[in-house]
């Protein structure tokens, strides 16, 4: 080869090939990263060649790299230690690249039969991506309004930039969302930012193709709200009980929490804060009609103020120290009257219901109500109307009731006096008296018109004398009604066995009716099995 310079060899090569096919030589460009090695291969394999010679342009000049002969390898003294070039296969390889590097590449051969061949490759020396940082126009957006524009920068060289939201790919839709690229940087646009938009964390990855770069997770607070201002409870009862542990609460969907405050019929109230309490309210005033209620959050970012829907109800106070007045003197059937009257000391009532010992009282021909219920008045009274009065005062709010026991005295009305008439002789006996009487009545007995010792219902003789025959009366007293009925039994004690008759007349009968009923039952059992007796086929 020494015979040849290089730029009468280029010359010879153009004159037979230039610009033949690249089968010596892959497809370019290749590139390589700064400082590291590259090697540029060859498609060849042991090739028969006197010599190869692999040059350099870097667009402004063409300079002979290494040439490989048989005079062995011969190297441009700038790429000495720094350029290989293997003799089996023509691979040219380059240590620590720098970017001055980049550029054309062109490999002649010289085949010992006298062809040669030339091709081209292009290579890329790459800066690394570095410095890939995300940075927002503004500290923190308002949805809706804010125009936020995110800008990604790295260094590097051959940079393509793509944006992620968590792992999911940011894709423009060219309205809302728009990216814009250039060489260093990537700019992505969002217009009316929602809340949801940048919650990510938004990552931006810079790459070549050979390198690549995840920024730093980027948040950016998006403000929102309040949106979904709801009090609770989101109605309640029309009336509110006074003094009770009641409250309405306000809450709203709100970035940064929203600040909240009350009104009572669109007038403003002294109340702040979420949790509006019904001592809040019974301290502004008494609420005796039904009233709305509504809270307003707001937003001290996003400066919104949205109000709620209203609840509405009034506030009364519940019934209490329900009483009943009722006469405090001696109440005599048929005498006296009652006047029941029920009060409470606190609340509005609404109804008034009165019972009698646990069934509803009604009106009848001595019994009336006043007009507004609150007295019954019972004139005359009857020993029936005895028991105990409850009256239930009711509101909204509450029921409260009260109990009032009537004592009503009566009687005794007639004495009973029950027992054998004839005994036998050393027989017992014994014979009760009974009065319908309140108080109990007290009793004393006569014999024959004499008054005895006895003084309870019931008069016993352990073994009956022929000399207790006679007449025996009961003297029955009541001591508040004042009143005294008798009852007169006569007894007649007789020899033994006179009474012993056989059967009474009681026994007799029973007797009769057992044979009756016997017949009818074995009658009736008869008529039952003939009817029971299969219908004989006319077959
Ligand atoms: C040159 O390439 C051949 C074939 O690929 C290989 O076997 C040999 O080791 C290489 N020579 C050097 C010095 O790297
Ligand atoms: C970004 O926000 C998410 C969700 O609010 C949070 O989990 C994450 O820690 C934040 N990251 C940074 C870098 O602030
Ligand atoms: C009021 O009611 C709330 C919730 O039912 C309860 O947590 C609170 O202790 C009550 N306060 C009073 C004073 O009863
Ligand atoms: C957002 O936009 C609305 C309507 O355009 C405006 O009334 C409101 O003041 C804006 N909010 C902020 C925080 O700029
Ligand atoms: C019952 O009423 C009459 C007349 O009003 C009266 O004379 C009598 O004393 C009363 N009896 C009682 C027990 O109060
Ligand atoms: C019954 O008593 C009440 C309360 O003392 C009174 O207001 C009312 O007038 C009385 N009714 C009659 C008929 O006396
Ligand atoms: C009581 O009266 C009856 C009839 O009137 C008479 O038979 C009887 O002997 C009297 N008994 C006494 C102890 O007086």
């Amino acid at each position: 080869m020494d015979p040849f310079s290089f730029k009468t060899f280029l010359l010879f090569v153009c004159l037979i090939g230039c610009g033949s096919a690249q089968d010596i030589l892959p497809e370019g460009p290749v590139d390589a990263v700064l400082s590291r090695d590259i090697v540029l291969t060859t498609l060849l394999t042991k090739p028969d060649y006197t010599a190869i010679f692999w040059s350099f342009n870097d667009g402004i000049e063409v300079t002979n790299v290494a040439t490989m002969s048989a005079a062995g390898l011969k190297l441009k003294p700038a790429y000495e230690g720094r350029v290989t070039l293997n003799a089996t296969n023509g691979f040219l390889t380059l240590k620590s690249l720098t970017s001055k590097d980049s550029g054309e590449y062109t490999i002649n051969i010289l085949f010992t039969d006298g062809n040669t061949r030339t091709a081209e490759i292009e290579l890329r020396v790459l800066k690394p991506v570095s410095g890939v940082i995300i940075k927002s126009n503004m500290p923190e957006a308002v949805e809706h309004n804010s125009t936020v524009i995110l800008t990604c920068s790295a260094q590097g060289s051959f940079l393509n930039f793509i944006w992620t939201n968590g792992s999911t790919l940011i894709v423009a839709d060219g309205k809302r969302l728009t990216v814009k690229d250039e060489e260093m940087t990537s700019t992505l646009t969002i217009a009316g930012v929602l809340r949801s938009d940048l919650i990510g964390p938004i990552f931006c990855t810079a790459a070549n193709n050979l390198e690549k770069e995840k920024s730093p997770a980027f948040n950016l607070t998006v403000h929102y709200g309040p949106d979904n201002v709801i009090i609770s409870p989101a109605s309640t009862p029309q009336f509110i009980r006074a003094g009770s542990n009641f409250s309405l609460a306000c809450s709203a969907l709100s970035s940064p929490p929203a600040t909240f405050s009350w009104f009572q019929n669109q007038k403003a109230m002294e109340v702040l804060g979420p949790v509006l309490s019904l001592g809040a309210i019974e301290k502004l005033g008494s609420v005796t009609k039904v009233e709305d209620f509504t809270c307003r959050a707001q937003n001290a970012k996003t400066l919104r103020n949205v109000p709620s829907p209203a609840v509405s109800f009034a506030v009364m106070d519940a019934i209490s120290g329900t009483k009943i007045t009722g006469p405090t003197v001696t109440l005599i059937a048929g005498n006296s009257t009652a006047n029941l009257s029920c009060q409470a000391m606190a609340g509005t009532v609404k109804t008034t219901t009165w019972l009698k010992d646990g069934k509803p009282l009604s009106t009848s021909s001595h019994l009336v109500f006043a007009a507004n219920m609150r007295s019954v008045i019972i004139n005359p009274l009857q020993k029936g109307d005895r028991g105990q009065y409850t009256c239930q005062l009711s509101n909204p709010v509450n029921t409260d009731q009260a109990s009032f026991k009537m004592e009503v005295n009566f009687g005794p009305e007639t004495a009973m006096v029950e027992g054998k008439e004839a005994v036998e002789v050393n027989e017992p006996i014994t014979l009760t008296c009974s009065a319908e009487s309140y108080p109990t009545a007290n009793f004393t007995w006569k014999f024959n018109g004499t008054v005895t010792d006895v003084k309870t219902d019931k008069y016993i003789i352990m073994e009956a004398k022929y000399k207790n025959t006679g007449t025996y009366t009961c003297e029955a007293h009541n001591t508040v009604t004042g009143k005294t009925v008798t009852g007169s039994h006569k007894l007649s004690v007789k020899e033994e066995g006179a009474l012993d008759e056989g059967l009474s007349d009681g026994a007799i009968a029973g007797i009769i009716i057992a044979v009756l009923v016997a017949l009818a039952a074995a009658i009736g059992l008869i008529i039952y099995c003939r009817q029971k007796v299969p219908v004989e086929s006319p077959y």
